[in-house]
């Protein structure tokens, strides 16, 4: 049973083929980053634009990758929340069309869930009940996750989301869009001691996070104690530094809060998920944290860590309860929890 799979929440247009058995026949993003890299940022209505022209030349990609004609798809999944309203509206609308004229089943899948059932299709495995982080540009959030499909909430960003927090931290450093990666590039060169960055909640019970605070210290640090603006640094030890210093504030306390949730659950298993879980630095912590506390750590290969559509096979679960999704589906924009 062969299932095609979209994905539209942000800056990435998606299409999978997998089948009931979890294995990825194709895979296939089609990144707008450069669309979005003169704003510094991802624009909403430009994103849903791409979207609409994009999503097509995606879905034939996919089926000519994966060798499957749309007469061999018999479910059509999208992920429909959370995200940018008018970029999920184009998935959505587009896999009813298909599900219509196909006259097949339609799934939806949350891009949350998503992110953590990526860790169990790369695992092969069963990983659940497991302490689920999702770490993004929309989300940090953290979950004791009983079943691919019920999760409950352990705690979350007050402010910024980690990936956010990059993305703003690249900007003011002057290292471009998307942060994530310009900062890990940066920071491999700098020293992560060198600025003794605050960790938000690091020694309090709540498994929170704040990230917002990290970024104005960042300012300081660059243009001198309360100042806000300036020019990005030059190129040199300075900007290297922050970026290290940064970095590691952050992955310290993810790391942190992953710790106290699994000794809070009484979970031996983690699975991470979500853009910022490709930082290699942090995959080096939490791997060294896992082995320490002997539990089994689940991270997917960079590729299925960032956006995609394959990770959209959480809704194979829905499928094998017959829990199909009406025809007015809706995009939700916001992280609703268990429906
Ligand atoms: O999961 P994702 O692809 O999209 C959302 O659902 O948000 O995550 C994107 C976020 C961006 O903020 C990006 O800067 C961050 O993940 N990211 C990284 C790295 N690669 C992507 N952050 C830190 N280090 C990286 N290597
Ligand atoms: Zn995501």
């Amino acid at each position: 049973m062969n299932f095609l799979a979209i994905e539209t929440s942000c800056d990435e247009t998606s299409v999978a083929i997998f089948t009931d058995e979890l294995r990825i026949l194709a895979n296939v993003v089609a990144s707008q980053v450069d669309l979005h890299a003169r704003f510094g940022g991802v624009v909403p209505e430009v994103a849903a634009r791409a979207h609409l022209q994009q999503v097509l030349p995606t879905l034939d990609e996919a089926l000519r990758q994966a060798n499957v004609k749309l007469a061999d798809i018999g479910a059509v999944v999208v992920m429909n929340s959370p995200g940018l309203v008018g970029a999920l509206l184009v998935g959505v609308s587009a896999a009813k069309m298909l599900a219509l004229t196909l006259d097949v089943p339609l799934l939806s899948a949350n891009h949350i869930e998503a992110h953590i059932f990526a860790a169990r299709m790369a695992a092969g495995r069963d990983i659940f009940p497991c302490v689920g982080l999702v770490v993004s540009g929309g989300h940090t959030s953290l979950f004791h996750c009983q079943t691919p499909l019920e999760f409950d909430l352990l705690g979350g960003t007050i402010d910024d989301a980690a990936g956010e927090a990059f993305d703003k931290v690249a900007a003011i450093l002057g290292l471009g869009f998307p942060g994530g990666p310009a900062v890990e590039h940066e920071a491999a060169s700098g020293d992560p001691k060198a600025y003794p960055f605050a960790r938000s909640f690091l020694h309090e019970d709540r498994l929170d996070f704040s990230f917002s605070g990290l970024k104005t210290a960042v300012r300081y640090a660059l243009h001198g104690h309360g100042v806000t603006k300036g020019p990005p640094p030059e190129p040199g030890p300075t900007r290297a530094n922050i970026a290290a210093s940064f970095q590691q504030a952050v992955v310290d306390v993810l790391v942190a809060k992953c710790r106290q949730a699994l000794r809070e659950t009484g979970e031996k298993r983690l699975a991470v998920g979500g853009g910022v879980s490709a930082n290699k630095p942090l995959r080096l912590a939490l791997a060294e944290m896992c082995q320490s506390q002997g539990v089994d750590l689940f991270i997917p290969p960079t590729n299925l860590c960032t956006d995609n559509a394959a990770m959209a096979a959480v809704a194979v679960e829905k499928w094998r309860a017959g829990e199909f999704a009406p025809f007015d589906l809706d995009a939700v924009p916001t992280y609703l929890g268990n429906q």
